[in-house]
């Protein structure tokens, strides 16, 4: 279907039209285990969709499936609402989880090699290849073997590989395993531009904080399947569970909330995990009948323990 044409729909018809990538129903086996089995991705234009799930979840295979360099068994994968050409994977920046550079080549050069491979002209890529060489950080070891790098600048140049042609679509697989903090900042910085430009951007990664500080919207998965999506703030109130946290101005009194789970604490503070249902207000007054306290906080749990909470469900 072409975007922008006018469509009629009668009543009962499903109908899904999205701008961007839309995976739907994904399913792969190798031999006899299942690596997907039905599983949904959506990453609208101008999204930036953290992709999560335990190792073997199957993130990799997607990521790759998308790329069409693995086959599936079934499902669909869409771009803007029609199946995904060979024209719109070119338009793809990847970046493996399993890094594929040329060690022999220098920085510059692969950097600008993979750009006329993406159909840039010889100038554009040498232009595009400095300009991502000095954003990654390595403007100055643009004559430099690949081989000769450490493995966090390697990683740098996979980058760079994955941007030179500035693509719509970002698929990165575990980009910020194994970088500094400068280049995890860097590569932050570059993932929201990218996103504000109207790209679309999907990344796997187990530094749940760090997701959760740059991801809008996330897609979680475990053996194959999607367990959840949503914003992190919409999963985080979606828990069963809210932690209360006491710091006492005193003496730390004994009590407990009826039916929490008393969580490790430094000294002189308290922390329960207590049902989501519970009333708040009651108690706050119940911990100030038992003691002073210098702050009292009551939220949803942090990311990490939704995670856990999900995929072990
Ligand atoms: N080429 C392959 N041959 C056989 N099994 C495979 C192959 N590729 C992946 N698998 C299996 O498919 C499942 C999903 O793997 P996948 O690499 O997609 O997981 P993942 O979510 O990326 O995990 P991780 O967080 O460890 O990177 C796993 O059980 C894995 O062992
Ligand atoms: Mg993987």
């Amino acid at each position: 279907m072409q975007r922008g044409c006018t469509v009629s729909i009668s009543p009962g018809d499903e109908i899904l039209i999205s701008d961007g990538l839309s995976a739907h129903g994904l399913s792969k086996r190798f031999g006899d285990l299942v690596a997907l089995d039905g599983l949904d991705l959506t990453v609208g234009r101008g999204q930036l969709v953290g992709f999560l799930g335990p190792n073997g979840a199957g993130k990799t295979t997607t990521m790759r499936a998308i790329l069409g360099l693995t086959a599936l068994d079934g499902g669909t994968i869409s771009w803007d609402g029609a199946p995904m050409s060979v024209e719109n994977r070119r338009d793809i920046g990847y970046m493996p989880q399993d890094r594929g550079l040329y060690p022999r080549m220098r920085v510059g050069e692969h950097i600008a090699y993979i750009g006329r491979l993406a159909g840039l002209s010889r100038e554009g890529a040498a232009d595009k290849a400095r300009h991502w060489a000095e954003r990654v950080g390595l403007g100055d070891r643009e004559n430099d073997l690949i081989q000769e790098l450490s493995t966090g600048n390697q990683q740098r140049v996979q980058l760079a590989v994955a941007l030179v042609h500035e693509p719509t679509l970002l698929v990165l697989d575990e980009p910020f395993a194994g970088l500094d903090p400068v280049a995890v900042a860097m590569l932050s910085t570059v993932m929201a531009e990218r996103v504000a430009g109207g790209a679309s951007v999907v990344f796997s990664s187990h530094q749940l904080d760090l997701v959760q500080d740059l991801a809008d919207e996330l897609t979680i998965v475990s053996d194959g399947k999607t367990r959840v999506t949503g914003s992190t703030s919409e999963l985080r109130r979606r828990s069963p569970t809210r932690l209360l946290r006491i710091e006492w101005d005193g003496p730390e009194p004994s009590w407990a909330p009826e039916n929490a789970t008393r969580l490790d604490a430094p000294p002189g503070v308290s922390v329960f995990r207590v049902p989501a249902s519970s009333d708040s207000a009651r108690l706050i007054a119940e911990a100030a009948r038992e003691g002073t306290f210098a702050s009292i906080s009551y939220e949803p749990p942090g990311l990490e323990d939704v995670f856990l909470e999900i995929v072990a469900s």
